[in-house]
Order: structure tokens, then sequence, then C-alpha cells
């Protein structure tokens, strides 16, 4: 068996269990000890790296490992060889040996010349942003759709790095970063059969998504909802509350990636449909955006997000800029969005809180949907949108039906009436509320 097909086989067979055991025994295993890398260039020195790194170690911890020390470096532009300069890096070798670092995680894409020139002069392994962001994913992956998402977003990220990055990592077992990929033997890339691996995940997405917008149709005549946010905002625990169901929540980033949608009922008529959608980032990689276009086709779709924050967040404001960068990207920043403050259990001083908000983001809510506080506030606003929201629908109702023509003219707004042999064919916007009523004659 080839190189590749070894490959493939661990992805498609042993892969998910690989992945399931590493995230079971990933609290057993004695952590990976990391060093934490930011330089701050004179592109993105507008950017606070304190709160950058903050969040990686954050991300680190997610993936499994303890953050040993974290390393700032302001340069005018990154070094083409080592990213950071000669002498930060001998710093950075220094504290590496000094405190028996495993790896090195930088706060931003490296090139693959970058990793291979780092992993030579530190001697230990060096993962980017993106690759901690795919480990994490790649535990977090549930359904068959995040499975595949995460490996064609692996596969296209890290293809180009493969050959070169293996090589010298021959001697490690494994661990963060490795956990999305390969494995720590050298692979032989067969560039054409790996492209015909990313056409056929491709494929196998498209199918998946087929299904979806085939349930998606079906469930058209309801309200779609979907929630949006900052990864750790309190999404899944908000649909729970308002579902009242228990879905799994966590400390933790990222603990969401599939698209789950419930049905709530908002009063004892109106019911809409809610789904949680996988939890943004800053410095996203654009390959996740890429991949899981099919998971966020659901907030495309939906006709309002609900944008949750987490107001006890020192830095929310960024946070609020990170998702909105990402909706911007999906083409989405247009739909009818509600921004609505979670949290607020933790704050201290609420009202000054709730000012400072009105002034600078109008028209927002505020809740905490562990407590509860605020949801029938919330359920309110939702009812308003829903039932001012309006479906467009064609209809084939028989002469004999004069209440329910008379019922269209009355309630709807009619756009066109084609007259058939025994039936009327309508193009009508409708209130989504009454859909009920025409129900069976919809072609
Ligand atoms: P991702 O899956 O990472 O995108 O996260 P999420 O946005 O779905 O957040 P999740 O619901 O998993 O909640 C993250 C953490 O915040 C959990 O520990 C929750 O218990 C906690 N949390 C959520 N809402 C509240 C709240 O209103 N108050 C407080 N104090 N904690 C909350």
């Amino acid at each position: 068996m080839s190189i590749y097909f070894l490959y493939l086989h661990f992805y498609k067979e042993e892969r998910c269990r690989f992945i399931l055991k590493e995230s079971e025994n990933i609290l057993e295993q004695s952590p990976e000890k990391a060093v934490l890398v930011a330089l701050v260039t004179k592109r993105t020195r507008t950017d606070d790296p304190q709160e950058s790194l903050q969040e990686l170690e954050l991300l680190a911890e997610t993936a499994g490992a303890v953050v040993l020390n974290k390393v700032i470096q302001k340069k005018d532009r990154r070094d083409s060889h080592y990213y950071i300069g000669k002498g930060k890096l001998a710093e950075l070798a220094q504290i590496c040996q000094d405190e028996l670092a495993d790896l090195v995680i930088f706060d931003d894409e490296l090139s693959p010349g970058q990793v291979k020139n780092l992993e030579e002069y530190l001697k230990i392994k060096v993962l980017d942003r993106t690759d901690l962001i795919l480990d994490i994913f790649a535990i977090h992956a549930r359904t068959k759709q995040a499975r595949l998402q995460v490996e064609l977003a692996h596969l296209n990220y890290n293809l180009p790095r493969l050959k070169r990055r293996w090589t010298h990592l021959e001697r490690q077992r494994g661990g963060i970063g490795v956990r999305g990929g390969p494995g720590e033997r050298q692979i032989e890339v067969d560039r054409r059969q790996i492209d015909h691996r990313i056409s056929s995940l491709k494929k196998e997405l498209e199918e998946i998504e087929k299904q979806h917008r085939v349930q998606r149709k079906l469930r058209s005549s309801k309200y779609n909802i979907s929630l949006v946010g900052y990864t750790n905002a309190g999404k899944t625990t908000l649909l729970n509350a308002l579902a009242r169901e228990e879905l799994y929540t966590a400390d933790q980033l990222f603990a969401t990636l599939d698209t789950t949608t419930r049905r709530v009922s908002l009063n004892g008529n109106l019911e809409v449909l809610i789904s949680d959608t996988v939890g943004f980032i800053k410095k996203l990689p654009h390959h996740l955006i890429a991949s899981f276009h099919a998971t966020l086709e659901e907030a495309i779709r939906s006709d309002l997000l609900i944008h949750l924050v987490d107001a006890s967040h020192p830095h929310f404001e960024h946070h609020i800029e990170a998702v909105n960068k990402v909706l911007t990207k999906l083409n989405i920043n247009d739909k009818n969005i509600l921004l609505v403050f979670n949290k607020i259990d933790l704050l201290e001083e609420l009202s000054a809180f709730q000012s400072m908000v009105d002034r600078n983001y109008p028209n927002s809510l505020f809740i905490s949907a562990s407590r509860g506080d605020g949801l029938d506030e919330l359920k309110g606003k939702l009812m308003d949108f829903a039932t001012a929201s309006k479906i467009k629908l064609a209809l084939r109702i028989p002469f004999s039906e004069g209440k329910i023509i008379s019922f269209l003219y009355d309630n709807g707004e009619v756009e066109s009436e084609e007259y058939l042999s025994d039936h009327i064919l309508f193009k009508v916007q409708l209130p989504r509320e009454l859909f009920y009523m025409v129900e069976d004659y919809v072609v």
C-alpha cells in the first residue's frame, strides 16, 4: 500500500477513532508545555498583543497544553527566515531550554519555510495559530459533516507544508498540531491523489449540503433564526434556555462545531427555528471559513441573526468587531441582526454598562442565558421580528375555495394570479404566522 493510501486510510477509518481517543486522553496525558510568541509589526501595532496572546493561551489550553511563558517582539516587519529577529530567537531558544518546553506556538500564520527554519533552530515542535485552531476543530468535530470540513481545511492548509514538516519531526510522537494531520511518518505526497481527495471531500460535502437544503426547504415556512457570536459567548447555553434542552456546553473555545437547530415556541401559536453555529474568533483561518461554509450556510439563509456577546469579557468590543468581519466575509452583514449582551450576571455595574452600550450599540438587549434574566424580553423581540416577516408563496387555489381567495386578498400581497382550467395560480406574500391557513395549497 502506498504511503498516500495509508494516509487516506488514516483519515477515513482511523482518524475518527484516533481523534476521539485523543480528546478522551487529553486530560489524562501529561500536558505539552508551550511557549507563546507574538510579533508586533508596523502593520499590526494597533492590535493589543497581550489580548491576542491571552486568547492564544486559551486556545492552547483548549488543545490540552499548559503555557509556560509568553514572548513578545516589536519589530518593523517580520523576518522572512525566522519570523522574529535573530536576537529574540536566541532568547526564545534559551527560555525553551530552561523551561523544558515541548513546543512553541506563534500567534500568526507562518510560512512553511519559517516553520522549518524555526524547528531546526529551536529543536522542538513549532505551530502557528492556524495549526492550533485546526487541531481544536479536529478534536471537536463530531458529525460526519464537521469531520469532512475539518479534513478539507486541514488538507488545504497543511499539504503544501507536509513534506517539509514531517521529515524533521519524525522523532516526535503526535500531540498538539498533529491530530488533524497525517501522522508523524514522512509522507511522499502524491499531489494528484491529494487533489483527488480534496475534490471528493468537496463532493461529499456538497451531497450533505443538498440534503440540508431539502430539510431547510421543508422548514422554510418557519421563521429561521441563527445564533452567531464569538466563541464562548454562551450561544449553546442560550439555545438550551430557549428550547429548554440540554446541549453540550463547556467553558472552552469551539465546543460547538455542528449546527444544531431547535424549535422554540415564542407563545402558544408562534414557533420559530433557532440554530446554533460555530463560534467565531479573531484571525479565523480563511481555510476554515471556506470549509465551514456549509455549516455557516444556516446563518447565511436565516431570516434573523442573534449576535450574542459575552458582556463580561474585557475586550467584548473587539469580539463584536471580529464577528462582524466574518459576517462581512460571508456577505451576511446586511441581514436583520439583533445584538444581545449575555452574562450580565457577571457584571458589577450593570446600569453603567447598559448606558455605555445604549450609546454605542442602540437597540441591544441584555440577558443572562444561564440565570434566565431578560429571556422574556428577548422572546418578545423575536416575536416582533417573526410576525413582521412575510413569506413568498406560490399557491394553487381551486375556484370553489372562495373563502381562501378572499383571505389572500385581505391578508396578503398578491403579486400575480393566473387563471387555469379549474384553479387560480397565485404568487403571494403572506405574514408568516398565517401560513397554516394556506399550507394545503402550496405548489
Ligand atoms: P462555542 O461553542 O465555543 O462557540 O461557545 P458558546 O458560545 O456556545 O458558549 P457556551 O454556551 O458553550 O458557554 C460558554 C461558557 O459560558 C459556559 O461555561 C457557560 O456555562 C457560560 N455561560 C453561558 N451563559 C452564561 C451566563 O449568562 N452567565 C454566566 N455566568 N455564564 C454563562
